[in-house]
């Protein structure tokens, strides 16, 4: 069945955003891109009425599987206490003792979420287990919504373990077990967390056990990540929110996505990244949520496209793009994330003219009609 979709007021596309143009979506992938008065027939037809169609957003960076919420420390956090990661190990306690329904439900409710809001791809990742079964659990139901998950068991060193142990836990016994579920692996390289030599070890295991690379670097401290994560060839360095010149010129060098999570300074009311100056040095720059229950839970791509242009000073032009073709380049993935023939038909249709209102009119709903697969949801 293919779907004709036209009267578009602006198609975002990789070059400048065409007017007058068309789309016909066919077994799920784009068909054809062209003006609208020489669109091909097509079986239906969907009437965008002047508004803009966008790639539907490519959210690279997302914790789901989780129980609990952390409003309290949130208040804590505004009131003035700082973020330190210290309060992962309170949502470790909620998750170890939820059942899997408890959390196939929040995981289920938060990626419905994300749709309606025009995520049509969610990375997701375990990190709130740290045991062998609590991690492999959090990555067999993760796969239940995504293809893209990540083994986290590397998110903090559980209260009472010793970190020299449980790192070799990590990259042993707890890889074999989420293996089989996961396509990445992933590490929080921080202050507070795990140092350089413990993420290059269980970064090293899980390249070796056949998962693609990862890595929270450089959040809450300068520090090795953003490095080993471009010497290791990972995917992607997520947060990048304290870098050097060094780390900056070591992400142009090299194949590795940054990765900006504006939702998490948001929420920890932190400084935020510096994307103009990633840009300005030729790296990848892609937009996430992070949407987790302590440091950012937001499951809104368009609320971090607001933050990315106003306080990161990306044009909103850049600003899509990081959070289409820019998640769909953390992930490593060519089918998504752009709009041109023969990729996904993953579409959104806005409320608005043109995707300038994504962060012209922030915090109003303006993803008006989301298309998965070509389908209209
Ligand atoms: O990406 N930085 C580490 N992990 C999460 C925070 C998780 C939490 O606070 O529960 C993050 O911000
Ligand atoms: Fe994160």
């Amino acid at each position: 069945m293919s779907l004709l979709i036209d009267d578009i007021g602006e198609l975002f596309t990789d070059g400048p955003p065409l007017a007058g143009a068309a789309v016909v979506v066919d077994g799920g992938r784009i068909a054809w891109i062209g003006p609208a008065d020489h669109a091909p027939a097509a079986d239906r037809r969907l009437d965008a009425a002047g508004a803009a169609v966008l790639p539907g957003f490519v959210d690279s960076h997302a914790h789901l599987v989780f129980a609990g919420d952390r409003a309290g420390e949130f208040a804590a956090r505004m009131a003035g206490r700082p973020y330190t990661g210290g309060g992962i190990r309170t949502t470790v306690a909620a998750t170890r003792a939820a059942s899997d329904a408890d959390l196939r439900g929040t995981a289920g409710r938060l990626v419905a979420e994300a749709g309606r809001q025009g995520t049509t791809t969610i990375e997701i990742k375990s990190g709130y287990g740290l045991t062998i079964a609590d991690e492999a659990r959090s990555l067999r139901i993760a796969g239940e919504f995504t293809p893209e998950t990540t083994f986290l068991g590397a998110h903090v060193v559980p209260a009472g373990a010793d970190a020299d142990d449980y790192v070799a836990l990590v990259g042993g016994p707890m890889l074999d077990a989420a293996r089989p579920y996961a396509r990445w692996i992933d590490v929080f390289c921080d202050r507070g967390a795990f140092d350089g030599d413990q993420a290059r070890a269980i970064l090293t295991a899980g390249a070796k056990a056949g998962l693609g690379l990862r890595l929270h670097a450089n959040q809450l401290a300068p520090g090795p990540g953003v490095r080993i994560a471009v010497e290791l060839g990972a995917a992607s360095a997520d947060h990048c929110t304290h870098l050097t010149d060094g780390d900056v010129d070591a992400l142009a060098g090299g194949g590795t996505v940054a990765t900006l999570l504006p939702g998490a300074e948001f929420s920890t009311r932190s400084s935020y990244p510096d994307a103009r100056r990633l840009l300005d040095a030729g790296v990848t720059v892609a937009l996430a949520t992070d949407c987790n229950p302590g440091s950012s839970y937001t499951s809104s791509m368009a609320f971090c496209i607001a933050l990315a242009v106003r306080e990161m000073r990306m044009t909103p032009a850049e600003a899509v793009r990081a959070a289409t073709a820019g998640g769909a380049r953390a992930l490593r993935r060519d089918d998504i994330g752009r709009i041109e023939v023969g990729a996904r038909a993953d579409l959104i249709v806005l409320d608005a003219p043109s995707h300038v209102h994504l962060a012209y009119r922030p915090g109003v709903p303006l993803v008006r009609t989301v298309l998965h697969n070509g389908v209209p949801q």
